[in-house]
């Protein structure tokens, strides 16, 4: 009897640490309520991915920072860095699979080139000025300007470049007649062909269309987020944002 009793309580103990743990990990975290993740995803498909969803899942695990409007840096993110062939800086944790997943580019006949990976506070900065520069020297007033610079740049320090795990790519398809990032490239091949095979690789198509409201951009086909298979493929099976796979988790251990 006493050793039931001893178990039990282990097992509780254990429950309970997990939990708070869980919790002391995103007690910073700005995150989907309920409410917003039932508005977003619908209630059934909400408890259907709460049962879905693995009990272990760890919100520590570098490959699932969270670097939104409503989740800023204080300060520039430390990580190891590899340079890419093309002699841009990246995330050494998104190294292998990356490598990984050119290689099969390259024997389905695609290639491509990374137009951007890690960007410094200052070089977003600049980005985004050099942005509204040229919206204004479209002819745009200043407030449409800036309304644009923010459907498409993250303010300088709430950019997920930063971490090194966001990486823009562009086919050889589009590069070769001039295409740059725009929502158009979603329809070449090649952004099909990256959208297809993220997953196999632990990458996400990081801003789809039709979640823009969550993501609080406009839709990118360029802009591709390491996360780790286990949990790219959970994402993409489910067609879901970080900002709601992260939400679903906190939300599993509340309950
Ligand atoms: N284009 C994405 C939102 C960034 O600037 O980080
Ligand atoms: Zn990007």
């Amino acid at each position: 009897m006493k050793k039931i009793i001893v178990t039990i309580f282990l097992f509780l103990f254990i429950i309970m640490t997990i939990s708070l743990r869980v919790e002391a990990q995103n007690s910073d975290l700005q995150l989907m309520s309920r409410l917003d993740l039932e508005n977003s995803l619908g209630k059934k498909e909400v408890s259907k991915l709460l049962d879905l969803l693995p009990q272990d899942l760890n919100l520590d695990e570098p490959e699932l920072i969270l670097i939104n409007k409503e989740n800023p840096v204080s300060t520039e993110i430390d990580f190891e860095g590899v340079y890419s062939d093309q002699g841009l800086l990246y995330n050494a944790l998104a190294s292998p699979s990356f490598n990984e997943w050119m290689q099969a580019a390259v024997n389905d006949g695609f290639y491509f080139s990374i137009v951007s990976a890690y960007r410094s506070m200052e070089s977003q900065a600049n980005n985004r000025l050099a942005r509204y520069h040229s919206y204004l020297s479209e002819g745009l007033d200043p407030d449409t300007a800036q309304m644009y610079v923010d459907m498409f740049y993250a303010p300088a320090d709430a950019s997920e470049h930063l971490s090194g795990l966001a990486l823009d790519l562009l086919g050889s398809d589009w590069t070769s007649q001039g295409g740059e990032l725009m929502a158009s490239y979603g329809q070449m091949p090649s952004a099909q062909w990256l959208a297809q095979t993220a997953p196999e690789f632990g990458f996400i198509l990081r801003y789809p269309e039709g979640k823009e409201e969550i993501t609080g951009y406009n839709y990118e086909p360029w802009h591709f987020r390491y996360v780790g298979n286990k949990h790219a493929s959970f994402i993409s099976r489910h067609n879901l944002t970080l900002e709601e796979y992260l939400s679903l988790i906190v939300l599993k251990h509340k309950d």
